[in-house]
């Protein structure tokens, strides 16, 4: 990319957060800014950030208190530094930010990010109070995208917003209602992401598996199994993922399709947040644990290597000592690689912020009593990888020289002794070591 202006752009929360903050870069590559991967004399910052819990909001305002240092080095030489934070704390704080820090020039929410070219603009030209957290009806997809070459690997996002209301979450205030882009541009994106060499799509959404988009003759909509076997079809795509997916919205058709479609990865991001009845229930998840596992189970049956993965929350308002007991029975059975955890924390404007909290270092306890289950089942399934032979989709050079770093169709990362040239190819690994988070490989054959 090419420009006179530089950007830094930090990126927090989900991955639907590195999409938009790609589609934002883009859209200021127009207006002549090209990325920079450090803050110190950027002629715009800006932070998408993310709300889910207290910490991931705070962390905005500390970021803020270190760029107004750089903020004014630039002035000192003469310069400006435009400020911008975008993302779910824009959304949910909107004008607040501004009254909270001086510093920031502009607010713009996940829903109107197509028009911070405009706010930017405003910016420069001294406007003041720059907010802008509408929901727009024009599409925020819309844009064209550029012709650039691309990494091996890329997000799509194809559903936006929830209309679940879970008693703990935000992302329903911050992200909207749901809303499935329809199944004709997103075809067009993955076809131009393949010419540009992009090998796997990861389709996303807060609800990805409640993906219904108009079908591309206007007849009716899609399902997202639909939707993945039309994916599949194109030339040069080789795998597809999709996340997160809610418990209530996995279909005959998505789990069938995990048994016949071979591009579709043998990974799943299905989060049960906990295996008490009772406390599903206080979450108003709208589904018991022994639905969850039955699910998993149908899954299973379908695609028996799967690779599960989950989200937990523990602690959440009147959680027992035996409820969340209930939890860690739920994971014993269902059997993780891979899972976050975390702690119950309230939301301004969420149900359960209104009820009595656990004490904090009760909670603190069964994270860490959570956490080393997780961690017990993540190692056996690492350990489990080793010795056998799985296709590595490489990616990027790895931290040694000589070394890349791919990912097994269990979205293990992989390092192994490749050249750079190979770099969006699939090879046959084998698997010679695994630690906790990454495995060894080599070349077979
Ligand atoms: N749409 C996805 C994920 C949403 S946010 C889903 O429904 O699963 C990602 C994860 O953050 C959630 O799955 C949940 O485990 C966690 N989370 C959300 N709100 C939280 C809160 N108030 N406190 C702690 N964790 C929370
Ligand atoms: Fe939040 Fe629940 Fe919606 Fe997931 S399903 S985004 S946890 S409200
Ligand atoms: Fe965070 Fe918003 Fe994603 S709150 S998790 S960035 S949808």
């Amino acid at each position: 990319m090419t420009g006179s202006k530089t950007l830094f752009i930090k990126t927090y929360g989900c991955q639907m957060n590195v999409y938009d903050s790609e589609r934002m870069a883009e859209a200021m590559a127009a207006e002549g800014y090209r990325l920079t991967d450090a803050p110190e004399g950027a002629d715009m910052v800006l932070l998408n950030t993310c709300h889910i819990r207290e910490k991931a909001a705070e962390k905005v305002y500390s970021e803020l208190g270190r760029i107004r240092k750089l903020a004014e080095a630039k002035r000192a030489v003469g310069g400006e530094m435009l400020v911008g934070v975008a993302g779910c704390v824009a959304q949910a704080e909107g004008e607040e930010m501004l009254r909270r820090s001086k510093l920031v020039d502009l607010v713009v929410g996940p829903q109107a990010l197509h028009r911070l070219p405009d706010l930017a603009r405003r910016a420069r030209a001294g406007e003041r109070g720059l907010v802008d957290t509408d929901f727009p009806e024009d599409d925020k997809f819309a844009a064209p995208r550029p012709k650039a070459r691309r990494a091996p690997a890329a997000f799509l996002t194809v559903q936006e917003g929830c209309d679940k209301f879970c008693s703990f979450c935000v992302v329903p205030y911050t992200r909207g209602a749901e809303i499935s882009r329809p199944a004709a541009p997103l075809i067009e994106e993955a076809r131009d992401l393949a010419e540009r060499g992009v090998v796997e799509l990861t389709l996303l959404g807060q609800n990805v598996n409640a993906w219904r988009g108009a079908a591309p003759d206007g007849e009716g909509r899609w399902t997202l199994a639909r939707l993945i076997r039309a994916l599949a079809e194109i030339k040069g795509i080789e795998r597809i993922r999709y996340t997160t997916s809610h418990p209530n919205d996995m279909d005959e058709d998505l789990i069938a399709a995990h048994g016949e479609e071979p591009k579709l990865m043998p990974y799943l991001h299905l989060p049960v947040q906990a295996g008490s009845d009772r406390v599903l229930k206080a979450m108003n998840r709208r589904h018991t644990a022994a639905a969850y596992l039955r699910l998993v189970e149908r899954i299973r049956a379908a695609r028996p290597d799967i690779a599960l993965s989950g989200d937990f929350i523990v602690g959440f308002p009147g959680e027992t000592e035996a409820e969340f007991e209930e939890t860690l029975a739920l994971v014993r059975e269902a059997r993780y690689a891979q899972a976050y955890s975390f702690r119950y924390s309230p939301r301004p404007g969420t149900p359960a912020a209104e009820l009595p909290p656990v004490p904090a270092d009760e909670a603190a306890e069964r994270l860490q009593r959570l956490q080393a289950l997780l961690g017990a089942q993540q190692a056996a399934f690492q350990q489990a990888t080793v010795g056998r032979r799985l296709p590595v989709l490489l990616e990027k050079p790895g931290r040694e020289t000589g070394q890349m770093v791919g990912r097994s169709p269990y979205l293990q990362a992989v390092h192994m002794q490749a050249d750079a040239g190979m770099a969006g190819r699939i090879v046959e690994a084998e698997i010679v070591g695994a630690g906790p988070n990454s495995l060894a490989g080599r070349l077979a054959g």
